[in-house]
Order: structure tokens, then sequence, then C-alpha cells
């Protein structure tokens, strides 16, 4: 592939690297000598689990490289195939390529997909449009990113996958789909892909299967959950979540009082006079002005 992101580094070479042979594993595992977020005493992890007992997903960037060990294609990809590690706008080039060439990072290997009518039949999106990009579904946008937004999640799998649906929220088609139940979106992929899911264990997670996705996860999630469906609600300019964000500025995590600020300006349309660094009770009482 001709990409100019595609920089081919070759392979680091020692005795002590031999034994793990592989071009994409070896690389991975100099990305992950940093990209690995351990130093998070974080529990939670993607795909319901807990840092202490199980390798679930990171939910925050910096976990890249250990994400994308855990991933589908691990044995194959590696971070220099979609990065330029020398260049200072890696990721901001990545987030402007055209449809063609970000979905050319994922089918010179998956080329059953590479046509539009492949695709179509793949993805049931339209084969022209966001939804049916690769990325979109396959590297949700749904960790905190280094900007203070969201960035790729980069453990590989499908918005269908049973950990991912009845255990983590908000469920990845409502990353675009911000206004539909979960019961909706649920019965759209059972249809599409011919899945099957549990009721009863969605209405564990969202209330009722007729909750709105990201206000349900706002009010109920996780903290790594409630901060994308804060960041989401946010860019949506949803009204009616005003009440929530604003309950929300005294989180106990800081990094997710910040996401509800950011949101909460975002619907207003302007930053709202409220210091979350302030004492709980100083942030309590300024917040009761937004209601
Ligand atoms: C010695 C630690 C270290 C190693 C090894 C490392 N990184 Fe990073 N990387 C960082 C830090 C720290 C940042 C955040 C820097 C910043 O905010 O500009 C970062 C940022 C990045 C970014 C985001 C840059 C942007 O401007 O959006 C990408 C992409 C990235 N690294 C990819 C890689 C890849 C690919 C490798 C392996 C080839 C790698 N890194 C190896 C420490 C490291
Ligand atoms: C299949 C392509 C692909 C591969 C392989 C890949 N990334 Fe990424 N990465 C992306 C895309 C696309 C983004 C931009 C996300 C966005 O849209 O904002 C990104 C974003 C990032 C960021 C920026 C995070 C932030 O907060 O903005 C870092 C750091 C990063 N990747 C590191 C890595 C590392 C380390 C590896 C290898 C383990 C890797 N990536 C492998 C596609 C890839
Ligand atoms: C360098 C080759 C390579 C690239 C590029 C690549 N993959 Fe893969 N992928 C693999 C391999 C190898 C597997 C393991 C299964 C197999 O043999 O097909 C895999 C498996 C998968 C699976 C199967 C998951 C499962 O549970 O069965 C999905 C989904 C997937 N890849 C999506 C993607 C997407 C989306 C991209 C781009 C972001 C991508 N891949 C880029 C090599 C690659
Ligand atoms: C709208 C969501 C969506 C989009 C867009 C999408 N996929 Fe998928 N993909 C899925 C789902 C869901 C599955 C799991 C299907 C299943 O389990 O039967 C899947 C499975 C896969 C698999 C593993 C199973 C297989 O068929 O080999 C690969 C590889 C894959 N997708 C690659 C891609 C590539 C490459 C693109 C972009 C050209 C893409 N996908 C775009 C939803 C999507
Ligand atoms: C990156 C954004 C994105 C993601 C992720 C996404 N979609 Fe879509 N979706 C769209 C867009 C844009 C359209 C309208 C045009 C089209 O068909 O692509 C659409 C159309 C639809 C439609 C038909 C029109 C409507 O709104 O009723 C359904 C149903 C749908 N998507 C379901 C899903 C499901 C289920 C998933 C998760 C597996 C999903 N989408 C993931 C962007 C997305």
């Amino acid at each position: 592939m001709s990409d100019a992101f595609a920089v081919r580094l070759p392979a680091p070479r020692s005795p002590r690297l031999a034994a793990n042979g592989a071009r994409a594993e070896t690389l991975n595992r100099v990305c992950a000598r940093c990209h690995q977020v351990l130093f998070s005493g974080y529990d939670p992890t993607w795909e319901g689990g807990s840092r202490k007992r199980s390798p679930g997903g990171s939910h925050i960037n910096s976990g890249e490289a250990r994400d994308m060990m855990l991933g589908a294609c691990a044995s194959k990809l590696a971070c220099v195939d979609c990065h330029d590690p020398h260049a200072h706008d890696g990721t901001a080039s990545l987030q402007k390529l055209e449809p063609a060439r970000a979905d050319a990072l994922c089918t010179r290997c998956h080329d059953t997909y590479a046509s539009p009518d492949a695709l179509r039949a793949h993805a049931h999106h339209d084969p022209a449009g966001e939804g049916a990009r690769c990325f979109a579904c396959h590297m949700p946008r749904k960790n905190m990113g280094l900007d203070g937004g969201l960035t790729r999640y980069h453990r590989i799998g499908s918005p269908t996958d049973a950990a991912k649906v009845l255990l983590d929220r908000p469920v990845e088609c409502a990353l675009c789909h911000r206004d539909k139940e979960v019961g909706a979106l649920v019965r759209t992929m059972e249809a599409w892909w011919n899945k099957s899911y549990d009721r009863g264990a969605l209405e564990k997670l969202y209330g009722a299967l007729d909750a709105d996705v990201l206000l349900a996860t706002a009010e109920r999630g996780k903290p790594h959950e409630q901060a994308v469906a804060f960041q989401l609600l946010g860019e949506g300019r949803v009204k009616a979540a005003v009440p929530v964000l604003a309950g929300q500025l005294t989180h106990p995590y800081p990094i997710v009082r910040g996401y509800a600020k950011r949101a909460l300006d975002e619907i207003r349309g302007a930053p709202v006079a409220i210091d979350v660094d302030a004492a709980d009770e100083v942030i309590a009482e300024q917040a009761k002005r937004l209601q």
C-alpha cells in the first residue's frame, strides 16, 4: 500500500525479541512500553470486566497497545500500519482521511468488504456514508482522549459482541444514533446479523427496554461509561440532560466532572460559570442555578 501514513519501520532486532518473532507483535510491544495505562488505579474495564481479574479493554487514551493486542487482528496489524510515530499531527491526519483511504487501512487485509455492494450487505448502511466506515463499528469512538473528548477504542471487535451489548453502556450504535431506545437498536442488530440478546440483562443495564440509551447511561453508568454519555449528550445539545449533568459536577472522579461541565457548556452554547475544582458544596450551590 502506498499510503503516506503507513510508514513501514524496520522491525527492531535483538536476541531478546527473537522469541517473539512476528513483525506486528514486536512493533506493538515497542509502543506498549508506554501505551498500556497500567498506571491507572481505575478498576472497571470495557466488556464489563475488572482490571484485577480479566484483561478487558481500556477506557482511556494510552491503553491503545494493550487494547490492540487483545483484539482480533493482533497477529498481523501493527500501530505503524496506521500511525506515523514520528509525525506531530499523526492523529489529526487520520481523522481527516477520506472514506476510501480510511477503509483501505482495513480492506488491505479484509478485502471481502472492499466493494460497495459487499460493504452494504455487510454493514447495512449506505456504503458512501459515515455509518459504513470500518472504524465506525470496529474501532468505536468511546475512549476518553488526550484532548478531553473521545478517541477510538483500539481493541478491534464488533458492535454485536455479546460482552459489549450485555455488559457495556452505551450500546455502540448509540454513539451515532443518539436518540434511539436501547430495545430498537438491539432489535436491529438481531435482525441484521442474526443475533439474540437476553432482555433481562438489557433491562438490568438500562432500567427498561424503551430507555433512552444516553440518558440512562448518564444516570446509571459506570464512570467511564458516563463520560461517553456526557460527551454525546453535549454534542447533541440535549436539553433534557441538563439536570443529570448538573448533578454530576461533583462526580467522585474529577476527569468525569470535566466531561459533564463541557457538555453543559455545549448545551448552553457558552461556558457555564462553575468551577469543578471547587469544594463539593460550592459546586452544588452553583449547579442549582442551572436547573
Ligand atoms: C516512551 C513512551 C512512548 C512510547 C514508547 C510511544 N509513545 Fe506514543 N505517546 C507517548 C506520549 C507521552 C504521548 C502524548 C504526547 C502528547 O500529548 O503529545 C504519545 C502520543 C502518541 C500519539 C498521539 C499523538 C497525537 O498528536 O495525536 C500517537 C498516535 C502515538 N503516541 C503512537 C505511538 C506509536 C505508534 C508508538 C510505537 C511506535 C508509540 N506511540 C510509542 C509516549 C510514547
Ligand atoms: C487500523 C488503524 C489503527 C491502528 C493499527 C492503530 N491505530 Fe491508533 N488510532 C487510529 C485512529 C483512526 C485514531 C484517531 C481517533 C479519532 O478518530 O479521533 C487513533 C488514535 C490513536 C491515539 C490518539 C489518542 C487520543 O487521545 O487522541 C493514540 C495514542 C494511538 N492511536 C495509539 C496507537 C497505538 C500505540 C497503536 C498500536 C498498538 C495504534 N494506535 C494502532 C487508528 C489506528
Ligand atoms: C495486517 C492485516 C490486518 C489488517 C490491516 C486488519 N486486520 Fe482485522 N484481522 C486480521 C487477522 C489476521 C484477523 C484474525 C482472523 C482471521 O484470520 O481473519 C483479523 C480479524 C478481524 C475481525 C474478526 C473478529 C472476530 O471476532 O472474528 C474483525 C472484526 C476485524 N479483523 C476487523 C478489522 C478492521 C475493522 C480493520 C481496520 C480498522 C482491520 N481488521 C485491519 C488482520 C488484519
Ligand atoms: C454498521 C457496522 C459495521 C460496519 C460499518 C462494518 N462492520 Fe464489519 N462487522 C460488523 C458486525 C456487527 C460484525 C459481526 C457479525 C457477526 O458476528 O456475524 C462484523 C464482522 C466483521 C468481520 C469478522 C467476520 C467476517 O466477516 O470476517 C470483519 C473482518 C469485518 N467485520 C470487517 C469490516 C471491514 C473491513 C469494514 C469496512 C470496510 C467493516 N467491517 C464495516 C459491523 C460492521
Ligand atoms: C458512525 C455513525 C454510525 C454508527 C456507529 C451506526 N450508524 Fe446507523 N446510521 C448512520 C447514518 C449516517 C445513517 C443514515 C444513512 C445510512 O443508511 O447510512 C444510519 C442509518 C441507520 C438506520 C436506518 C435509518 C434509521 O435511522 O432508522 C438504522 C436502523 C441504523 N442506522 C442502525 C444502526 C445500528 C443497529 C448500528 C450499530 C450496529 C448503527 N446504526 C451504527 C450512522 C451510524
